[in-house]
């Protein structure tokens, strides 16, 4: 049995003013839902320390939005794994599609990240998904293999055990577009299918959760198939209400 999990990925967005009062209205808001699912808040780096403060012992966790792909040294700017467990967090976002799309991360870099968030005894929730193009090409499952094999070649399928994959369409990313809950829960499957080919075992007992435009007024559709374990919500986990919402629809 998948124990469901609510992921907020803040993005660039917050303040520490805007933080404290949303996430004092979300934690009195998520409280029910508490037992029932996973539940984290991945702000940007500077906020780390303020949301985990914030959360306390809510039992909701903290999460980053990525993290380096070096271990340590001479990388300016950069934030290590070790740094983000050493802050409480309990997962981290790799390869996003926006990391993919505006800094070019490559598979390669997404699965240094993987390695390195498993080796700090985090768990990775790696993004994968189709561009419009690679859709309407009929791409959508070579491109999700791809970014999936580029990660096993890294770690094997340990590096998977433990992990969460988040389904997220690039053209579903924050446009309001969303994929069709049956599109959504083939996908899932498939992804399962590919990762049980690899290894018995993993492709049902991992979790995959979807993101893209999810909203309160769609998360029923996009949740009632049992091969979804969750959403990755962005813009509407900057609201207290949506999130909450979507939260009593998981
Ligand atoms: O990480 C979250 C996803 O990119 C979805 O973002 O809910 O704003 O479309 P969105």
């Amino acid at each position: 049995m998948r124990k469901p999990i609510l992921i907020a990925n803040w993005k660039m967005n917050g303040s520490l003013h805007s933080n404290q009062a949303l996430l004092v209205r979300m934690l009195s808001k998520l409280r029910p839902f508490r037992k029932t699912m996973d539940m984290a808040i991945c702000p940007p780096f500077p906020y780390l320390f303020q949301v985990r403060d914030l959360l306390g012992y809510t039992g909701i966790a903290l999460g980053a939005q990525n993290t380096s792909r070096a271990s340590s040294g001479a990388h300016t700017g950069e934030v290590s794994a070790t740094m983000l467990q050493e802050m409480g967090c309990r997962y981290v976002l790799v390869g996003h599609s926006e990391r993919r799309a505006l800094y070019h991360e490559s598979d390669r870099d997404v699965a240094a990240r993987f390695r390195l968030v498993c080796s700090a005894n985090m768990a990775p929730v790696l993004c994968v998904g189709e561009t419009l193009e690679e859709r309407e090409q009929g791409q959508t499952m070579a491109v999700i293999e791809r970014q999936l094999r580029a990660v096993i070649g890294e770690t094997g399928m340990a590096g998977l055990v433990g992990s969460i994959i988040a389904y997220e369409p690039v053209w579903a990313i924050g446009t309001g577009r969303t994929a069709t809950p049956e599109r959504v829960s083939e996908t899932h499957r498939a992804i399962r299918q590919f990762l049980e080919s690899c290894q018995a075992g993993v492709g049902e007992s991992i979790r995959i959760v979807y993101g893209g435009s999810v909203k309160a007024g769609n998360a029923a559709d996009l949740f009632q198939s049992p091969e979804v374990d969750g959403g990755l919500i962005g813009g509407a986990s900057l609201q207290a209400d949506e999130f909450s919402a979507i939260g009593a629809a998981l």
